[in-house]
């Protein structure tokens, strides 16, 4: 029989790579999503890619009129929550609108999880808790700081709220990954991160300057402690972080969970400074991109990379494309929305 997986915010851009790969390692998926963030046509994209019919509801899966629903029409073995806002500056403006959403949407899941009887859970977390570590690269042991943002604060106490569930339910399984810096697109250029507005990321910003978007990329310091002066970060391929799922997924759904609850890094554990990625995004693509170094960005940190090691040997998993492979991605993709060439 073939295992059914709930993915919340499934129409997002890692939710929808996700999807992707769920289904192309042979699982059913339901996405669930209420495109506060998102827009149909990433679901559409996951259904040509797979070929599947991938049911889509769209709900608010903080409310459980909305979402307790869809547990009784699809049973599924296990969710994937990735439903949340994201914005880190937007978080610290609107802090009330990110602990709702996002704290309640974790609650609400395992609220139909027991309900429903459904045992197994994989959370979207960050490295954003690890802050700037004291010793590089970050270990899953790596004490967790105070958060920066809201937003982060989030992701900590959704944590929390996970390892205090499993501990007092049982039968309960829950899998964090912290996620370091995604970036890229699905290779079919179907989907791919569609940022609103203007981008805060630097990936979508790379490809939107190089794109004539925006005029000049900003980068922000040149002057940390780093090879280049230029801050250090595990830059992931999204397809990369999808399969990370999937692996999650079969160890729990497979009974291989060593602890009810369990926490991996999901990075490449490759420090790449944002210097070195411009060059490369050039390089690799054969497009400049007008930047220009400006100030530190606040509350940035100097620099955070993974530890894999843990998920490499657990998860059995590997990030397997390179910064290039990567980076050739997200420059199809921006091109791929834009109409260019
Ligand atoms: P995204 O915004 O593309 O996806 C999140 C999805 O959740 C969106 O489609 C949005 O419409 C949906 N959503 C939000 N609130 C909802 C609600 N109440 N009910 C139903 N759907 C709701 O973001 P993403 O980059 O794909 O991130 C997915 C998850 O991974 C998030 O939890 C995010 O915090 C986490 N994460 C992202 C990054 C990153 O850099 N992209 C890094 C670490 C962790
Ligand atoms: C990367 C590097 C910038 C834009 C954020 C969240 C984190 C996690 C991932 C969710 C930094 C530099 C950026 C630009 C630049 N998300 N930069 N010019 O800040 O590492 O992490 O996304 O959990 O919580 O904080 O990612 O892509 O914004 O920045 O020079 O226009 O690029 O200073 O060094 P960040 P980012």
């Amino acid at each position: 029989m073939k295992k059914r997986v709930l993915v919340t915010g499934g129409a997002g851009y890692i939710g929808s790579h996700t999807a992707v790969e769920l289904i192309e390692a042979g699982y059913d998926v339901v996405v669930a999503d209420d495109l506060s963030n998102a827009e149909m046509t990433a679901v559409e994209g996951v259904r040509r890619i797979t070929g599947a019919e991938v049911p889509f509801v769209k709900a608010d899966c903080s409310d459980p009129a909305q979402l307790f629903p869809i547990f009784e029409q699809y049973p599924v073995d296990a969710v994937i929550h990735f439903a949340a806002f994201k914005a880190v500056g937007e978080s610290v403006h609107k802090p009330l609108d990110y602990y709702r959403n996002n704290l309640s949407l974790l609650i609400t899941v395992l609220e139909a999880m027991r309900k429903y009887g459904v045992e197994n859970i994989v959370f979207s977390s960050s490295c954003t808790v690890y802050g700037q570590a004291d010793v590089l690269p970050v270990t899953e042991q790596t004490p967790r700081k105070e958060a920066e943002s809201p937003y982060g604060n989030t992701k900590k106490m959704c944590e929390d709220i996970l390892r205090d569930s499993v501990k007092a339910y049982p039968g309960l399984k829950g899998i964090a990954l912290r996620y370091f810096n995604p970036i890229g697109a699905h290779p079919s250029a179907l989907i791919g991160e569609l940022p609103r507005g203007v981008p805060n990321n630097l990936v979508p910003y790379v490809t939107q300057t190089a794109a004539g978007l925006r005029e000049q990329l900003s980068v922000f310091g040149d002057d940390y402690n780093t090879p280049d002066g230029s801050c250090l970060r595990d830059y992931i391929d999204v397809v990369d972080l999808a399969r990370a799922h999937v692996a999650a997924i079969g160890r729990m759904v497979g009974g291989r969970s060593k602890a009810p609850y369990e926490i991996f890094n999901v990075g490449t554990g490759r420090p790449v400074s944002v210097l070195e990625l411009v060059h490369t995004f050039e390089k690799v693509n054969g497009v400049k991109v007008n930047y220009k170094i400006v100030g530190r960005r606040a509350g940035d940190i100097e620099a955070v990379w993974a530890d894999t090691s843990y998920a490499n040997s657990e998860l059995g998993w590997k990030a397997e494309k390179s910064l290039e492979e990567t980076l050739a991605g997200a420059w199809n993709w921006e091109k791929h929305r834009r109409g260019i060439e």
